[in-house]
């Protein structure tokens, strides 16, 4: 089983602590693991920027692409899991492998450049290529919380984009999510038993984003 992973920058503390896990994990169960590395802190320079000085929108976006490889490299340093830039070399990755996506959208630019496309729509988007209508966010919330602060366990991807809610999901992750019929489960990633619940399809404390009736 091929599962795509979007590994939040907001869980860099713990970052290599839970992709060691993930890995004995994978192997252990015979799983293929495909980490989407989130910007973290390295987007942040770049949105900086972009807000004092006069950057187009084409190259902030490509700044902020090559933030997540920035990220891949940090999660990847400890010998995790190898960094890929294709989707061939997927073959020979292992259970566990850091998608590094440049190449990928050079190739097929379709995304807006624009800060409403985040890491969170390039992970749906190269869950999509690979013909999968799931992705898992891990980030550092339990999911997505209403006003009060409590969680939502289920929320359709068109109740987000009617109310204008972002959450913790970057702003075209709901229309892309509709547009290509699938759907994200957002996990807290400090809580490893979660994402195990989720991989195995069990009840837990996580928010899934759908396009689908429930
Ligand atoms: N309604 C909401 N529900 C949940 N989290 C929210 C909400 N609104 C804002 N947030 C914030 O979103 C943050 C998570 O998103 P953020 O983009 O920072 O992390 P990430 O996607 O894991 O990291 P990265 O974007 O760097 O990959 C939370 O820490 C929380 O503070
Ligand atoms: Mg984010």
């Amino acid at each position: 089983m091929k599962l795509i992973i979007k590994f939040g920058g907001s869980l860099m503390a713990k970052g290599r602590e839970i992709m060691h896990f993930l890995r004995n994990y994978a192997e252990k169960k015979a799983l293929s693991f495909i980490i989407i590395p989130g910007g973290g802190p390295f987007v942040e320079v770049i949105k900086k920027l972009s807000e004092r000085m006069a950057i187009s929108e084409d190259a902030a976006h490509w700044m902020a692409v090559l933030a997540m490889h920035q990220y891949g490299f940090f999660l990847a340093d400890g010998e995790t899991a190898p960094l890929i830039e294709s989707l061939e070399e997927l073959s020979n990755a292992g259970h566990m492998c850091i998608l590094l996506p440049y190449k990928i959208l050079k190739a097929d630019d379709c995304l807006p450049h624009t800060w409403d496309v985040t890491s969170d729509t390039i992970a749906a988007f190269v869950a999509n290529k690979l013909g999968e209508k799931t992705f898992i966010k891990l980030t550092d919330v339990d999911g997505i919380l209403d006003e009060e602060g409590l969680l939502i366990e289920r929320i359709h991807a068109k109740e987000m984009i009617e109310k204008g809610d972002k959450g913790c999901v970057d702003a075209e992750l709901p229309g892309f999510l509709m547009r290509n019929k699938m759907c994200c489960v957002i996990v807290n990633g400090n809580f490893t038993e979660r994402i195990i619940e989720v991989i195995e399809g069990k009840e837990t404390v996580c928010t899934k984003l759908s396009c689908n009736l429930f």
